[in-house]
């Protein structure tokens, strides 16, 4: 069974000098984190609270598309009240002997943190309802009549649970969070402030509206602005002097094909597809999946949010459909006889 005190996913196991940056830049405190200020402040209380009581913070839910600091919140967390975090994910966890096997593990207080928590089976998810409620496990050993329930107390904990689909845990597994918090994607002027604090801890030099400009194409995401500075930190060391400006970071984007909005080819490949193959829509999330080769999932959790908080496309009963700022963006014209188009 995979168990380790830190996010491994495929995007962070690129290069181990990434991941190591990229841990450097994560805020340790609730005083550096920038940005999702209800959440924060939301946070600041019941953490302020749980701590006046001496007891476990309560269950903490975290919602939203990748990148966005689910698994850093955890972090901060455990760091505020000062304890341990033990970090598993949802399709790691196949028994219930492998999460009983956890959490036995855990100390007074401890934060277990489950990165995709939806994808945890129904049999782990009903072990788990005794465990957030009363800090108990139930589990059964062996099988047929000679079966044996086993019921054991656990120290009290917080299970800070992360998640990129809110919509696929159960009513009542999401019921026994105590606070479920949406992340929503951050405006230019926050990643900003990230990308110039994160150059301070790289050491980068960077100009102000270099930050900016950055920001406003990092598709509201502190990962994919993180991941930005470094590579126009590349650009700048080898082939500048080393400082980041605004026109090294619009050479730098454009080389790494991230248009003036921060869509990536992936972004305008599903938009091109959408007002190409199928005239703009709407079409069904599978059909356009299945067009672009690519999983789903990964279309719903990873692409779709941006590009739907930001407008180019809108999601109806029929199907996804391309928004005028679609076409305008791709530099199509409109189609024609469609007064309805968004
Ligand atoms: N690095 C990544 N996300 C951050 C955030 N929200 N605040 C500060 N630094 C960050």
């Amino acid at each position: 069974m995979e168990f380790d005190d830190r996010e491994v996913s495929p995007e962070l196991m690129e290069d181990i000098e990434e991941v190591s940056d990229e841990l450097k830049l994560r805020p340790a405190t609730l005083d550096e984190y920038i940005g999702q200020g209800a959440i924060l402040s939301n946070l600041r209380v019941f953490i302020q609270a749980a701590k006046n009581r001496e007891e476990a913070l309560d269950h903490v839910l975290f919602a939203g598309p990748p990148g966005l600091g689910k698994t850093t919140l955890a972090h901060v967390i455990a760091r505020e009240m000062g304890v341990s975090l033990k970090s598993t994910s949802g399709p790691v966890i196949e028994r219930g002997g492998d999460l009983a096997a956890i959490v036995s593990n855990l100390e007074e207080g401890d934060v277990l943190f489950i990165d995709e928590i939806h994808r945890l089976n129904r049999a782990v998810q009903e072990i788990l309802y005794p465990a957030m409620e009363d800090y108990e496990i139930d589990i059964v050993l062996g099988q047929g009549p000679a079966a044996r329930a086993l019921k054991f107390n656990l120290p009290q904990f917080t299970l800070v649970g992360a998640t990129t689909r809110e919509g696929l845990l159960s009513a009542p597994f999401r019921g026994r969070f105590g606070y479920v918090a949406v992340l929503d994607f951050y405006s230019p002027e926050e990643l900003a402030a990230i990308v110039r604090r994160s150059a301070t801890v790289l050491g980068v030099e960077l100009d102000d509206d270099a930050a900016l400009m950055l920001a406003s194409r990092s598709r509201g995401t502190p990962r994919i602005a993180n991941r930005l500075l470094r590579r126009v930190r590349d650009f700048a060391e080898v082939e500048g002097d080393g400082r980041v400006t605004v026109i090294g970071v619009d050479a730098a984007l454009r080389r790494l094909d991230v248009d003036a909005r921060g869509l990536d080819k992936m972004d305008r490949r599903i938009l091109g597809t959408l007002v190409e193959r199928f005239n703009g829509g709407p079409v069904g999330i599978d059909a356009l999946a299945a067009a672009i080769s690519e999983e789903r999932s990964t279309l719903e959790d990873v692409y779709e949010p941006y590009l739907l908080q930001q407008g180019f496309l809108v999601r109806t009963r029929q199907g996804r459909i391309a928004t005028r700022l679609a076409y305008t963006h791709l530099g199509r014209p409109l189609p024609s006889g469609q007064a309805g188009l968004f």
